[in-house]
């Protein structure tokens, strides 16, 4: 591992826990950024950290210790579920910020306690809910607004990533934690809270039970605290992504929305469609979070939540998960 000391070009030095896909993501929003120097990487795995580092011109270092020792202002923690907790917690013990990759664990514990130490200590969090930042979002927040919503279906209807740790609940937390959360995330941003579960859920493909252990499909009913009821779907068995967004449904008006599309019908003429670009909703994550780390202003409605506003989201996730197992309604 190389050895590297704080000097080098101006700017946000950021470091990165984890070198996989969605690092290389950030990686090529950030480096793209003249405010933000890319200083140092680190991974389980050194081959991929040492592959990462070169490519975008870091250091690939050992652990965290190693990042902090090349002086960092913020780090990227971008590893699976199950591995989130002490690389977060050893960053923000040094006071350093950090931008971290949802869902924030493979359960609720994890995440609770890490939350409570963050908020301890009091570090700059962002969490990669990033369609938070995304354009038909926006949209759909000036439409709804003044409206009473009344129902809201969620549908995620994908294929199984191709990560190996996907498959197994105690590795992802499965496919309504690690993945329909963005549409919880985003029922919460766009509707308000949810204060009741009621999940069912079909358990693991018949023909994969061999590689893996997540449910292939679920379904669960939301009780919203203002009123609206709504339904989340997720089914991971298909070859390609089919839909990922809600409905809403508000008086006078049905406004569709996900990360990167957007449909809205108010009975006069035709519905409206538009299609909008999903790396721009990315980009505006990645610039949010340093502009917040250079103490620039941020609108909030333009900005991935932090960290305990990301627990909330967790808390929702995780009742829908455990009430599909148990087939009780759950309080969140
Ligand atoms: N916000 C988004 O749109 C978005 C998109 C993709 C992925 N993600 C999330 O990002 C997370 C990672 O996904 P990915 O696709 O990059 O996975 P990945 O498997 O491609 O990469 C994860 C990397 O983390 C490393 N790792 C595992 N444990 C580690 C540890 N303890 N310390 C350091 N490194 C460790 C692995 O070796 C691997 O290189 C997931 O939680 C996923 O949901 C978010």
């Amino acid at each position: 591992m190389a050895a590297v000391s704080r000097g080098g070009p101006p700017g946000c030095r950021i470091g990165f826990v984890g070198t996989g896909g969605v690092a290389t993501r950030h990686a090529q929003i950030l480096s793209g950024f003249d405010d933000v120097s890319l200083v140092a990487a680190t991974d389980v795995d050194d081959r991929r950290a040492a592959e990462f580092a070169d490519r975008f011109g870091m250091a690939a270092v050992d652990g965290v210790d190693g990042l902090l020792g090349v002086g960092v202002d913020a780090v990227y923690v971008c590893v699976p579920p199950f591995a989130h907790g002490e690389a977060e917690l050893q960053v923000a013990r040094a006071g350093v910020a950090l931008f971290v990759e949802k869902p924030l664990a493979a359960d609720l514990e994890t995440a609770e306690a890490m939350g409570a130490q963050l908020t301890r200590a009091g570090v700059l969090t962002r969490v990669g809910h990033h369609w938070r930042c995304a354009e038909p979002v926006a949209r759909a927040r000036d439409l709804l607004a003044g409206r009473r919503v009344h129902l809201v279906t969620g549908a995620w209807w994908d294929k199984v990533p191709p990560v190996s740790w996907w498959p197994h609940r105690s590795r992802s937390g499965g496919p309504v934690v690690e993945q329909a959360i963005h549409l919880l995330d985003l029922a919460r941003v766009l509707v308000g809270e949810v204060d009741e579960v009621h999940a069912g859920a079909t358990g693991p493909h018949p023909d994969q039970t061999t590689s893996g252990d997540v449910d292939t499909a679920t379904v669960a009913l939301l009780r919203f605290a203002g009123g609206a009821v709504g339904t989340l779907t997720a089914a991971s068995v298909l070859g390609w992504k089919h839909r990922a967004g809600l409905e809403i449904v508000a008086d006078g008006l049905v406004v569709g929305v996900g990360e990167d599309w957007l449909e809205v019908y108010d009975g006069a003429g035709e519905p409206q469609r538009g299609a909008y670009d999903r790396w721009t909703a990315c980009v505006a994550a990645d610039r949010a979070f340093v502009d917040a780390l250079c103490g620039r202003p941020v609108d909030p409605d333009r900005s991935p939540p932090d960290h305990a506003e990301a627990l909330r989201s967790h808390r929702l996730a995780t009742a829908v998960a455990r009430s599909a197992a148990m087939g009780t309604p759950e309080r969140v």
